[in-house]
């Protein structure tokens, strides 16, 4: 260490666009982003209000939507997906329909681009069932065990139908175990396993579920997901779920919570997401709409953050639009 501190200029290091470049510390690369798609059951385009610049799509406008987000780097996608008019029921029978809309689309995807593509499928009932839970319902209770079997079995689907990864979201115990045991009996043990292993009962979930017509008819998530009071909590579940055989383990919402991204990114060798979620899109959106933002600075800002704190994956709904403008 120099003694004299006025010969210390940190500023030197920022002195200059070139020295600011070599000495920059976070990247945020489009290999790194994941694109969120809402997948209708019928075909065409439907807009979220909440949402601006997102669209529920058919599966050929999918189809077209990737084949476009490939071309600005777009590698990896999420898909959710949305029920038939009428097919949303007490158990979520849907969810593990070999025809489902998910399935038909994960096989469509890789039937047109295969190995250009990395399909990532989330796993939960919530869009399927009549009451909106994410898990089976009994006398206003979500149950937990019970749930599983039609967890593992929409796992199976979507594997089956060709996902590379499935990243179950509800928050309840023994999914991991359970999902994994599941797809390596039928055979699946390539099929990767993303848990939303550190998910908060958070506000900044609103736009999405109306996205995906998933908001709970009755009550609340908060006895599945987290308290945002508790970080020690976040740990533990961490890992229980790197314990029962996750991949990649995620943090959601992500800027809220970066504190736990960071404690993570020490506590676990494994790959870290951050989920950049519907409310922070929406929030960045309808600032930028009535210009108090600067949005592609904003994104970027918060989309680096992400990454510095620790996160190794980003999955956000401004992937497309933040590589088209060439905000990162
Ligand atoms: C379903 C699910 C939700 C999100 C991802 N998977 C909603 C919820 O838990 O209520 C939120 C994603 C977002 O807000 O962008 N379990
Ligand atoms: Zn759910």
């Amino acid at each position: 260490m120099q003694q004299d501190s006025s010969l210390q200029r940190p500023r030197r290091l920022r002195s200059s666009p070139l020295m600011r470049e070599l000495v920059a510390e976070t990247a945020v690369e489009a290999r790194s982003l994941v694109m969120p798609h809402f997948v209708l059951p019928s075909s065409g385009r439907a807009a979220i209000a909440s949402m601006p610049g997102i669209e529920r799509v058919g599966r050929e406008q999918l189809l077209h939507d990737v084949e476009s987000d490939l071309e600005l780097g777009i590698k990896s996608v999420l898909l959710f997906g949305l029920a038939a008019e009428g097919h949303k029921s007490p158990a979520a029978e849907a969810s593990k329909d070999p025809s489902g809309v998910v399935q038909q689309a994960v096989s469509t995807l890789k039937a047109e681009f295969g190995d250009e593509i990395f399909v990532i499928c989330d796993v939960c009932l919530c869009a399927y069932t009549d009451h909106g839970h994410c898990g089976l319902i009994e006398g206003g209770r979500v149950l937990n065990d019970a749930s599983l079997p039609a967890l593992c079995d929409m796992a199976v689907s979507l594997a089956e139908a060709g996902a590379d990864m499935v990243a179950p979201s509800d928050m309840m115990d023994g999914r991991v175990r359970a999902i994994r045991r599941a797809l390596d009996s039928r055979g699946l043990e390539d099929t990767a396993l993303m848990s939303y292993a550190v998910k908060y009962a958070s506000a900044y979930y609103g736009p999405f579920r109306d996205a995906a017509d998933s908001a709970p008819g009755q009550g609340d998530r908060k006895s599945y997901q987290m308290d945002p009071r508790n970080a020690r909590e976040a740990l533990r579940e961490a890992q229980l779920d790197e314990a029962e055989g996750a991949d990649i383990l995620m943090v959601k919402p992500a800027l809220a919570y970066l504190d736990i991204i960071a404690e993570l990114r020490r506590a676990s060798n494994l790959p870290l997401a951050a989920y950049h979620v519907s409310g922070e899109y929406s929030a960045i959106k309808a600032a930028a709409e009535r210009g108090w933002l600067d949005e592609p600075r904003v994104v970027a800002e918060n989309l680096v953050a992400l990454r510095r704190a620790g996160a190794d994956i980003l999955i956000t709904y401004y992937a497309r639009e933040a590589l088209r403008g060439a905000w990162l």
